[in-house]
């Protein structure tokens, strides 16, 4: 059998886990907190500075187009979720209908996804420990808060994130439902905080030319790509993560109801409120100036006068990102898992401490990654590159959803995406768009090279000795 043709059956793969399926307990207010939990993060309280000196004004739409697209793969992810309940996410899915070795491409781009995009969020939180510090009047040197390529010498506080974060998932630290409310409830408490207080000063002139670098993305003189579209291509960052709801499929009572609503309500409600501070924050502050700003919400609360806000709003992040960078590396941590279950992957890479009861040698080598991306690079280069892997993930699944519609149209789907053939097509030609023009030429050549290592790997190793492949001899 070819590398494309070897599939995982659906059956198998949803069947993977049942013998050690997981009590069905939640409902969807928890799968929504889950979803806010895991979406909101750096992408709100640092690339909106960033996005706005790519667009302007106009960077609310970039924010609007991500939430539309990204909705679009939600649908997609809820009805590929229910029917395949097994972890894995886009690679497993991509693995029962599309084939083993797009689902291998799958699954490595998905380590932009979780790993790298856990590197950005560190460089995020640092940003704010940054601004606390410097409002403490604490004198720390400045080329120990950014990385080299940021113009420092290295990220300290990004270090001690990813290395605590680490630590935390070796010990076997899950996110539990409580703290994730209460962390939700922070975060979002400091963004409508921010939003009345910059509303307060709004001026409605900040809004002209409402997009000054045009529609379509561009590279500027400066070689820097600009835009409304270059922008989406990097506030993309700020919609991912819902995915993670997916992966609760198995512990819903009513999966079609809850994941829906789970998923569909997260998106919009993240939606909103990004477009919601965008607005606020362009109307309350020009954005020459606060897109030049690690954490653009301090910076302009500053300039408001609101210093006492300011230091609220950098606590929340110092408080609340670092379960959005526990979620990205435990989801990279099943991604591995489930490779190296599939024999693509060495197995001793995914063993289970026998006296931790979790994946030791595999999340230290993850953090370890994290901790030097997050300590070198610049927060836009990283996020760039994970959201070039996230895009790649979505195409996957909106194509296995598609796909699969023509294969089996019988199948019993728990879930069923509104208007496939408009939903579907939105989200891949949507992402393909965005990766195509979007990105700057930079990070889709580093995503090339990140996959023709993949690729050279799969046929070093996994092609010959994955679970299916032993199966054919
Ligand atoms: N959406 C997540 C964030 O913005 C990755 O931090």
């Amino acid at each position: 059998m070819s590398f494309w043709n070897r599939r995982k059956p659906v059956d198998v793969a949803a069947a993977t886990d049942a013998a050690h399926r997981l009590k069905p307990t939640l409902s969807w207010p928890h799968l929504v907190a889950m979803g806010v939990g895991a979406i909101v993060g750096t992408g709100i309280y640092t690339l909106t500075g960033i996005g706005a000196g790519l667009a302007g004004p106009a960077v609310v739409l970039s924010f609007l187009l991500c939430g539309v697209i990204c909705a679009c793969a939600a649908f997609c992810y809820a009805e590929m979720a229910t029917m395949i309940p097994a972890a894995g996410s886009a690679y497993t899915y991509t693995y029962s209908v599309l084939g083993e070795l797009l689902a291998w491409i799958v699954g490595w781009s998905l380590i932009l996804e979780y790993t790298v995009a856990a590197a950005a969020v560190a460089v995020g939180w640092s940003a704010h420990v940054a601004e606390f510090i410097q409002a403490a009047g604490w004198s720390v040197p400045t080329p120990l808060l950014h990385g080299v390529m940021a113009g420092g010498v290295v990220d300290l506080p990004a270090i001690v994130i990813a290395t605590g974060v680490t630590a935390l998932l070796i010990i076997g630290t899950r996110e539990s439902a409580t703290v994730n409310l209460i962390l939700v409830i922070i975060k979002l408490a400091a963004l409508v905080l921010f939003v009345v207080l910059a509303t307060a000063a709004f001026d409605s002139a900040r809004f002209h030319p409402f997009m000054p670098y045009g529609f379509a993305a561009h590279l500027d003189a400066d070689g820097v790509k600009r835009g409304v579209l270059a922008a989406a291509a990097l506030v993309f960052f700020a919609f991912y993560g819902f995915d993670a709801v997916s992966t609760a499929a198995e512990e819903t009572k009513k999966p079609e109801r809850d994941l829906t609503i789970g998923i569909i309500g997260s998106m919009v409600l993240c939606t909103t409120i990004y477009m919601a501070v965008a607005a606020s924050a362009l109307g309350a502050s020009y954005f020459g100036d606060f897109s030049k700003s690690g954490a653009p919400l301090v910076y302009i609360l500053n300039g408001l006068n609101h210093g006492m806000a300011a230091q609220v709003v950098a606590s929340a992040a110092i408080i609340a990102l670092p379960t959005v960078i526990l979620v990205l590396m435990y989801g990279q941590s099943r991604i591995f898992f489930v490779m190296a279950r599939d024999g693509l992957l060495p197995p001793r890479l995914a063993a289970v401490s026998r006296k931790r009861g979790t994946p030791v040698l595999m999340t230290s080598l993850t953090g370890l990654v994290v901790a030097v991306l997050a300590a070198t690079l610049k927060l836009d280069q990283i996020a760039l590159l994970a959201n070039a892997g996230t895009l790649c993930a979505f195409v996957a699944v909106a194509a296995s959803m598609l796909v699969l519609r023509v294969r089996e149209p019988d199948r019993a789907r728990v879930f069923r995406t509104p208007l496939p053939w408009v939903i579907g097509p939105v989200c891949i030609v949507g992402c393909l768009y965005l990766f195509l023009n979007g990105l700057p030429a930079f990070t889709q050549w580093w995503f090339l090279f990140w996959n023709a290592c993949g690729i050279i790997v799969y046929f070093a190793y996994g092609a010959w000795r994955s679970r299916l492949a032993r199966a054919e001899l």
